[in-house]
């Protein structure tokens, strides 16, 4: 009989693709996916390092997967991911029930490690240098948009960030791989791309004949079949014309830009080593908005570095004026073991980040809310994810700004899906049922916070408006 296993994940899109690269080589080795862990064989913890939180959810976690121990003795639990990695046998040590660990880079060892795990605890988190010989074997989530990641690792070392040290040294998947990858989930039916890397453009440089970012998103461009491409994430260091030229000349290109610019004080920068100046990146804002002017712009922001005044501070905030965001996101600072920010002096008291993470949350949701009823009248381009299930109260109309209602002519379906510009819209449909994976022309009648409402075909369906 196969045995099941279930595998919990943590962290980011790449921790996601990580998941799904193991449940492949599970798959392959005869273990079966099972959403229930009180049936399980095997349960892995595919964790993530970035803030300290992220480290204590792993240990509740075990904690509640001790009795699960004790009722099966024969249940395998196993940690793998960032966390694996920076801390390796120590979690085996704090947590004596777990029976495998593994990091990062030692997925492709995998079938090997469950044939040790038959004799025993089995840990290995050395450092291993990807081959890129063949694809790994992957099993993705249902759904439209598959992860595809195209570098491993990190050479950065900014100041605060514990990647480089869970992920190890960059390297970049052979662009050949890349296409013959994505390939195949279109093959399998996937109608858009998530391109990873945790620089996407310094994509390629360190491999001489390899192509540059720009050059591999032309390259995926071609691909029959594929409807959309996103990528993330870009560092504004290495952020060029190379690739904002392609965004701009690919149709296949979503015109969304995450650009993390952490800090609005070129003394933090200088601290953090994120290798710009405020004005640089405002620079590189610039090019965006003038090669794509309806592109979308996203961002990651750290409160309380260490040593950041009220003025670095107030840096920050002009900066989110300036580079008008659609969102962001924003995240106290939290020392990480192993970095150069961690013995920094000048920590930054946590009542201060709360109310400067305060300050910066209000000014963003004012930014978000005007840029999206600024989106109120337009015209967008939605792939189709499904039906959404309607609430009575919403039958036939939606809500529009400034008080206004705006009536749906027939009591519509109402759909969801994501602009280009990767906001959700929820939108009524009139004549036909979209299925998931089709590209509609959507009327937006209302931007919200977190989202659009509108109606398709843009110009069929509104029957009267009227001020309440
Ligand atoms: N490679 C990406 C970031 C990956 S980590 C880049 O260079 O932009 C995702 C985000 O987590 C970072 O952009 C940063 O805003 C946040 N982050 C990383 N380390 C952090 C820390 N020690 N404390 C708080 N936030 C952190
Ligand atoms: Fe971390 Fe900096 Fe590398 Fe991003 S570029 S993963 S923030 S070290
Ligand atoms: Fe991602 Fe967390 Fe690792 S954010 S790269 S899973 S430390």
């Amino acid at each position: 009989m196969d045995k099941r296993f279930t595998i919990f994940t943590y962290g980011c899109q790449m921790n996601r693709y990580d998941t799904e690269t193991i449940t492949g080589y599970l798959n392959q080795e005869g273990y079966e996916s099972c959403d229930d862990p009180a049936r399980s064989d095997l349960i892995l913890l595919n964790t993530c390092s970035i803030r300290d939180k992220s480290e204590q959810k792993v240990f509740s976690q075990l904690g509640r997967l001790r009795k699960l121990k004790r009722s099966n003795p024969d249940l395998k639990i196993g940690v793998c991911g960032c966390f694996a990695t920076r801390e390796g046998e120590g979690i085996a040590r704090k947590q004596p029930d777990v029976d495998l660990i593994f990091g990062t880079q030692n997925i492709d060892k995998l079938p090997e490690l469950l044939k040790g795990l038959e004799g025993g605890p089995t840990y290995d988190v050395d450092p291993l240098e990807p081959e890129f010989a063949n694809l790994a074997p992957i099993r993705r989530n249902d759904g439209l948009s598959a992860y595809v990641s195209i570098a491993r690792g990190c050479d950065n070392f900014c100041a605060f960030c514990v990647v480089p040290h869970t992920r190890g040294p960059e390297w970049s998947k052979p662009s050949g791989l890349i296409v013959e990858e994505i390939e195949a989930a279109v093959g399998e039916g996937f109608r858009e791309i998530n391109l990873l890397g945790q620089n996407v453009n310094s994509y390629g440089k360190k491999v001489p004949g390899e192509l540059t970012f720009g050059g591999l998103l032309r390259r995926l461009d071609r691909i029959d079949g594929l409807e959309r491409i996103r990528f993330m994430t870009s560092h504004p260091q290495d952020c060029d014309k190379d690739m904002i030229s392609a965004m701009a000349d690919c149709e296949k290109v979503c015109e969304h830009l995450h650009l993390p610019v952490q800090s609005g004080s070129d003394e933090v920068l200088r601290r953090m080593e994120r290798g710009y100046t405020v004005d640089e990146y405002l620079s590189k804002v610039d090019l965006f908005r003038e090669q794509i002017p309806d592109g979308v712009l996203t961002s990651d922001v750290i409160i309380g570095f260490p040593g950041e005044t009220d003025e670095d501070f107030e840096g920050t905030l002009r900066v989110l004026k300036k580079s008008r965001y659609d969102n962001i996101y924003m995240f106290k600072y939290s020392p990480r073991p192993g970095t150069k920010a961690q013995s920094m002096a000048d920590q930054v008291p946590e009542e201060v980040k709360a109310e400067r993470f305060n300050a910066v949350q209000e000014l963003q949701r004012e930014i978000s809310g005007k840029l999206h009823r600024g989106l109120e009248g337009g015209v967008v381009e939605v792939m189709v994810e499904g039906p959404v299930a309607r609430k009575a109260s919403e039958d036939a109309n939606c809500g529009g700004s400034g008080g206004k209602l705006v009536q749906i002519s027939v009591v519509s379906p109402k759909f969801a899906g994501r602009s280009r510009g990767n906001h959700r819209v929820n939108f009524y449909v009139e004549g036909g049922n979209p299925r998931p994976g089709d590209v509609v022309e959507v009327k937006v009648l209302r931007g919200a916070l977190h989202g659009l409402e509108g109606i398709s075909p843009p110009g069929a369906v509104v029957m009267e408006e009227w001020a309440t």
